[in-house]
């Protein structure tokens, strides 16, 4: 699919009728009848006016209508049990995960400071999975005291694994977490998502997860360790494809590493889970402005397809299913919003800059995802001109490329959807700029999540050695 340039797209339309292109149907947003975004039922520029600017806004409804669509897309298509475990490093604010703890969601964590998160928020232990390719002693023993499973990704972590649990007196719950790369994707296909053209060679150079060849090895020493239960397997396989198909050749591929491991070792798992990377109807991370023309729904469809065909043909009973999505959850159930600061017209082009920044949404520079830029009042002015949005900091901060606006103007409200993943988790506080605050909607409610951080927050940590002190 050739990418349509957002100008072309957008431009001779106007806001309003921009955003009805491209909602999606978790979206808490509309547009009041003069013409203000509204986020699930609050105005953009009454929430600036009271919280200050910039603000991530969470819309609590959305995170639960997302968490209710996936599961539900999967349970519909799984004849065991399925649970949904969020990706919490898509976003850490444990108010988000008491929201998916209510909804019944497990989580996946990585190290100690996400463990700590995901029990802030409140967590069945049992429904948390411990991911990370080079987990320390403190993060193990921590799993275990929790009773949280571990996703082994390291021969020495058995050994650690099967210590801790004698020494705390605990059986540890385990899984190993396998590379699938199968040689279909080796074709230089357009539907690959620019994060590799050989994403087979991508996804075996990754640090992740076993071969099936080592997998076969380390199931009966896992087996052997009388204080381990090793429950299955897990995978992850990140978004690299619009084509569901194209997924579902890696659970495809994970299905039969499961069977050639039974088939070896004698050894039936209880469990599998599949990972995260499910995409979202709206998808900054594609790279495309306009919707995805499969739904996670299709997704799940082939995923599911691509597993049970290969379990039912090798009469391998079918396991409890387990996900890891983080971006579907969280993506639109954010907003951020801000304000127009100083606008420059010159050598043929017009800058508006605004008051947040690629510190804020981190992936337009690692991953160039492409955001949708909106102003958050006067939705029913034209199209007026092509601009770049550049963010505050002393970086290119360029939030929308070629952009079309109408007429903006200083201190104006705007806004970018989906900024609930790898937002505020992965934010930076370069050039000293502090981050801002979130607050969240619930029930028409809206409570501060996050405080505002201050200079001061920023320089806590550090300190000045007393002969250096200005005098
Ligand atoms: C192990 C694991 N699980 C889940 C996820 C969540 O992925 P996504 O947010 O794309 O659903 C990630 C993301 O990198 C991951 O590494």
């Amino acid at each position: 699919m050739t990418e349509i340039p957002a100008e072309r797209e957008f431009l001779g339309s106007k806001p309003r009728e921009h955003l009805t292109k491209v909602l999606t149907r978790t979206d808490p947003i509309e547009v009041s009848p003069d013409g203000d975004l509204i986020f699930d039922g609050y105005k953009a520029e009454d929430l600036l006016s009271e919280f200050g600017s910039p603000l991530y806004v969470v819309s609590e409804q959305t995170l639960r209508e997302n968490f209710r669509r996936i599961k539900g897309g999967f349970e519909r298509l799984w004849p065991n049990k399925v649970v949904v475990m969020f990706a919490i490093k898509s976003n850490n604010n444990p108010a988000i995960r008491a929201v998916i703890h209510q909804e019944g969601g497990g989580g996946d964590c990585f190290g100690l400071g996400e463990l700590h998160s995901t029990f802030m928020g409140g967590a069945d232990p049992d429904r948390i999975a411990m991911n990370g390719s080079n987990k320390t002693e403190a993060e193990l023993r921590a799993a275990i005291e929790k009773g949280v499973n571990v996703n082994i990704d390291a021969v020495g972590e058995i050994g650690m694994l099967d210590t801790i649990c004698a020494d705390l007196g605990k059986v540890g719950s385990v899984a190993l977490r396998i590379k699938c790369s199968p040689d279909s994707l080796v074709s230089s296909s357009s539907d690959y998502l620019g994060l590799a053209r050989d994403v087979r060679t991508f996804l075996l150079r990754e640090k992740w997860g076993f071969s099936v060849d080592a997998a076969v090895e380390l199931v009966p020493e896992i087996l052997k360790c009388r204080n381990l239960r090793m429950r299955g397997f897990s995978l992850h396989t990140p978004r690299f494809t619009q084509n569901p198909g194209l997924f579902a050749t890696c659970t495809r591929a994970f299905a039969e590493a499961v069977i050639r491991i039974r088939d070896t070792t004698g050894y039936v798992p209880e469990l599998i889970d599949i990972g995260g990377g499910w995409p979202r109807d709206r998808d900054p991370e594609s790279r495309k402005h306009l919707l995805n023309t499969s739904s996670v729904e299709n997704f799940a469809e082939a995923a599911v397809a691509s597993l049970l065909d290969t379990f039912n043909i090798r009469r391998m009973p079918v396991p409890e299913l387990r996900l890891e999505p983080g971006r579907f959850i969280v993506g639109n159930a954010v907003m951020l919003l801000g304000r127009v600061g100083q606008i420059k017209r010159d050598c043929g082009e017009v800058w508006v800059n605004v008051d947040f920044s690629t510190n804020n949404l981190p992936r337009i520079d690692t991953s160039g995802s492409a955001y949708h830029f909106l102003p958050a009042s006067g939705m029913d002015r034209p199209y007026a001109e092509v601009s770049q949005i550049v963010g505050s900091t002393c970086i290119d901060s360029r939030m929308a490329d070629n952009w079309p606006v109408p007429k903006l103007a200083m201190g104006e409200p705007v806004a970018i959807l989906d900024a609930g993943m790898y937002a505020d988790s992965a934010s930076t506080q370069f050039n000293s700029v502090p981050r801002p605050a979130t607050v969240m909607i619930s029930n028409g409610a809206v409570h501060m999540i996050k405080r505002r951080e201050t200079v001061e927050d920023l320089y806590r940590n550090t300190s000045v050695p007393e002969h250096l002190l200005p005098k």
